[in-house]
């Protein structure tokens, strides 16, 4: 691996980074969320360091959050269940319309943070700023969506249907007690696309961040204590398994909203002991390949496979993991992919056009050279320019060539700045590498033949759940289903499959005769019940 001296001045002095990015000081987090109070907490503490280093190669400590013990546990759990008190709570109970309302309000209450949380997540995860600003934006455009969708949902259900002498109301009615844990590498926005319907659904919620992008959470604590009824949102810090597990095994979480490993999901499902009884709605991982054919158009190819893969340094569940190029246009393929790894920026995540930076994953540079090293023992070369250098929590991407179905990288989800690429010459190659893999996320197949592309849509829309064409993998438009196969995920989230996802279909049936037709106009007229409702919300 190189040590290129254009590495040694990665890392800057404090005084070096301009000063309305500086944290002026250490964020010292004291404060969680139970029962609608926000509570201040006195026992141990975690650490909390960023992936940013400063010269003298030491990581950024950058303050500190509660370990909350499995006492604040069943605290937050005690609270959720008394707040949604089987579904006769004020928030279960509540018209969708101040559901809305109260959502709406924690929304206003969020964009005046806006500076603030994206400043954190530069400093807590190393997103570029660029991409800490979408993040921030596009979860208040998904609260927004779900706002309208939710409106629309509620306006189709606002009339009472006469069927086979029933009048019958067919709603959406919450599910319970909501355990959402999201991920690092969309702290904010992954964590939000399953808390905000499962809230406005009328769910109450337990929430706690993942291991990294906790603090960016602090300032919308106060939001959150202030828009909801007390016990509707609790807040849990510390370690996943202390936490977590008790939560479980207490069979009162009626859905868990996890957003992380298969190997974590499935350990936190099996404490249930209902397991019929949870609703899961988990995005896991993936390993999403191209496929490159010999007629693919280069320069969309490779400009789509760059940032396919290293986007957020490859920290993306949707990043493509591994890329088949026909063998007839290996040559040119590596040689313009190379070229463009070579030209792309590194830095901080201040740093303008910057793509790659510092890794928060505890001595993941150590894993992604064991990746690297374990390749090239079985006959792999690192063939670009700087490629794998490392410098403490940064690594330059590593482009690996030929890779074989005998190295880790090839079966590994690296969620890193590694890209493996092997070659084929017969569609079945790549074909029989989604087939048997654990994974059935997404494909991103790039050509020019309609015949061919036909052939490969067909067979792998039943692989995967979205086949790109000529176009990188990714989960937006939030609009569109996000979901996968196998150990990729269970359930979809889009805005509208979110809805649904937290919710369950609730019927009123009345038999339809003199005296009931009374009642149901009674109930109607006199607004008397919330779900036997035509009021329509506008
Ligand atoms: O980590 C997985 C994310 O859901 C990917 O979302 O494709 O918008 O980056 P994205």
């Amino acid at each position: 691996m190189s040590n290129n001296k254009k590495f040694d001045n990665i890392f800057k002095n404090m005084e070096d980074i301009s000063k309305e990015l500086r944290l002026e000081s250490e964020i010292i987090q004291d404060e969680y969320l139970i029962n609608g109070s926000i509570k201040y907490w006195k026992g141990a503490k975690q650490d909390v360091y960023s992936p940013i280093c400063l010269k003298d190669n030491k990581q950024v400590k950058l303050g500190s959050y509660p370990k909350l013990t499995q006492l604040e546990a069943q605290q937050a759990l005690d609270s959720a269940i008394k707040a949604y008190n089987y579904g006769m709570g004020e928030w279960p109970q509540m018209k969708v319309s101040h559901r809305i309302r109260a959502v709406e309000k924690f929304t206003f209450n969020m964009i005046q943070k806006r500076d603030e949380v994206v400043n954190l997540l530069m400093w807590e995860i190393g997103k570029s700023l660029k991409d800490s600003q979408k993040e921030f934006d596009r979860t208040i455009e998904y609260i927004k969506d779900t706002i309208s969708t939710l409106k629309k949902l509620d306006r189709k259900t606002s009339q009472l249907e006469i069927e086979s002498g029933l009048y019958a109301q067919i709603k959406r009615s919450p599910l319970g007690v909501t355990l959402c844990i999201g991920p690092f590498n969309y702290p904010l926005n992954e964590t939000f696309t399953t808390l905000i319907p499962a809230l406005i659904m009328g769910n109450a919620v337990i929430f706690k961040p993942p291991k990294f992008g906790v603090l960016l959470h602090k300032p919308l604590l106060e939001a959150f204590r202030n828009s909801f009824p007390a016990g509707i949102v609790n807040t849990l810090y510390g370690s996943g398994e202390e936490l977590l597990t008790p939560l479980m095994r207490s069979g009162k979480i009626d859905v868990l909203a996890f957003i992380g490993s298969s190997k974590v999901a499935s350990q936190l499902e099996h404490e249930h002991p209902k397991p019929n009884r949870l609703r899961s709605v988990l995005s896991l991982e993936a390993k999403n390949a191209a496929i490159v054919m010999p007629d693919a158009n280069l320069d969309v190819t490779i400009n789509e496979c760059v940032t396919g893969s290293l986007s957020y340094n490859g920290q993306r569940c949707t990043a493509l993991k591994i890329l088949f190029v026909h063998e007839n246009i290996v040559g040119s393929f590596l040689e313009q992919f190379n070229k463009k790894i070579d030209e792309i920026k590194f830095g901080m995540p201040w740093d303008k056009d910057v793509q790659i930076t510092p890794l928060p994953e505890k001595n993941k540079t150590g894993y992604l050279k064991e990746l690297i090293d374990d390749a090239i023992s079985k006959g792999s070369k690192i063939v670009n320019k700087n490629g794998g250098t490392i410098k403490n929590t940064f690594m330059f991407p590593a482009v690996l060539y030929p890779v074989n179905k005998d190295m880790r990288v090839y079966h590994e989800e690296q969620f890193g700045p590694i890209i493996p690429i092997l070659t084929y010459k017969d569609i079945k190659e790549p074909m029989q590498y989604l087939m048997e893999s654990n994974y059935g996320q997404q494909v991103s197949i790039f050509g020019n033949s309609s015949d061919e592309i036909a052939k490969m849509i067909d067979s792998f829309v039943n692989q995967v759940s979205r086949v790109n064409i000529n176009a990188q993998c990714q989960r937006g438009p939030d609009i569109f289903p996000f979901t996968g196969r196998k150990d990729s995920a269970q359930s979809t989230l889009s805005v509208s499959d979110a809805l649904r996802a937290f919710s369950i279909r609730s019927m009123v049936a009345i038999k339809e005769n003199k005296e009931n037709r009374q009642i149901v106009t009674d109930i109607l007229r006199e607004h008397k019940s919330n779900f036997l409702s035509t009021n329509f919300i506008l």
